[in-house]
């Protein structure tokens, strides 16, 4: 049978734990442990929190918490699923969109799941939960019911979503996300290394974003790769090749991607 989640332990003090456990603190739990192999880290974590504590090994045999979440890097949850010592009924999830819920089978509890909130997260960036869609998976009913209960008391969107979802959505997000986010980074260098304000482009940006998400991607495509015009692409590249050669191969491949789409 499983307890209530009331009292919760996070493991890891990265950009997750530092949203995820106050936003936990606020919605009623208690979050009594802050486990971080750097105890700065942990400290500074557990001074944003009412009541947690730090723990530096990650023997919880003794501890009073029942939801032990591990937020910790992907390639560092079986390393940790491995070593954690945990006290009787305890339940534990992480909160990778990467990784299955089958990471954490050395766990030495049946109990196991999966909390993924599905956003960007930074230490330096408030954020709020409310919006956030989070993606459950558990290893049975009785758990899933327990996460749904305390995912919904943070967030107006939870879903229930398995593995192997899980992993396109997480393909999906890091284009949505990550090279997004890479491509203003590249066309925000092209502007700094002509002196060109890099506001200039956040109009565009805005808008890019508020228009696909209103009338769709597909619709909202515009620019010489989606119009053919091979006169202007070839004067881009000509520039890009010169500027930096890697910086053309990234305009050429999506160039060439949205050309074939557009002609479906
Ligand atoms: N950031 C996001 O936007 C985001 C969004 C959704 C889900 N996630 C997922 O949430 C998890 C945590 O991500 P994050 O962004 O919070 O990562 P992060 O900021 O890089 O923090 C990773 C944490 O894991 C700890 N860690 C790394 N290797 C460890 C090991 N071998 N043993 C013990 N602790 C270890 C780090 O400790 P040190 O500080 O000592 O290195 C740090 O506390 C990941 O599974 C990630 O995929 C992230």
């Amino acid at each position: 049978m499983i307890n209530s989640y009331q009292k919760i332990a996070i493991v890891g003090t990265g950009n997750v734990a530092w949203h995820l456990a106050p936003a936990l603190e606020a919605a009623g739990y208690s979050v009594v442990q802050i486990y971080g192999r750097q105890p700065e880290k942990a400290r500074a974590l557990a001074n944003q929190l009412k009541q947690g504590r730090i723990k530096t090994d990650l023997d919880f045999t003794n501890s009073s918490a029942r939801l032990f979440i591990l937020a910790v890097s992907d390639d560092a949850i079986k390393e940790v699923a491995r070593q954690i010592r945990l006290p009787k009924e305890s339940a534990v999830v992480h909160t990778s969109g990467g990784q299955p819920m089958d990471t954490l089978t050395d766990v030495p509890t049946q109990q196991i799941g999966v909390f993924y909130p599905l956003q960007t997260f930074s230490k330096q960036r408030a954020i709020s939960f409310e919006n956030i869609p989070i993606c459950l998976e558990a290893s049975n009913k009785e758990m899933l019911d327990e996460l749904t209960k305390l995912a919904e008391k943070i967030s107006n969107h939870v879903q229930i979503i398995d593995s192997q979802q899980r992993a396109v959505l997480h393909v999906a997000a890091v284009f949505a996300n990550n090279f997004t986010n890479h491509l203003l980074r590249m066309s925000e260098q092209l502007l700094h290394d002509r002196q060109l304000n890099t506001t200039l482009l956040h109009p565009l940006v805005h808008e890019t974003v508020t228009k696909a998400l209103e009338i769709s991607p597909a619709q909202s495509q515009t620019g010489p790769a989606r119009r053919n015009d091979q006169k202007t692409i070839d004067h881009h590249i000509d520039y890009l090749k010169a500027y930096d050669p890697a910086y053309a191969k990234v305009y050429q491949t999506l160039t060439e991607h949205i050309q074939s789409i557009s002609q479906e």
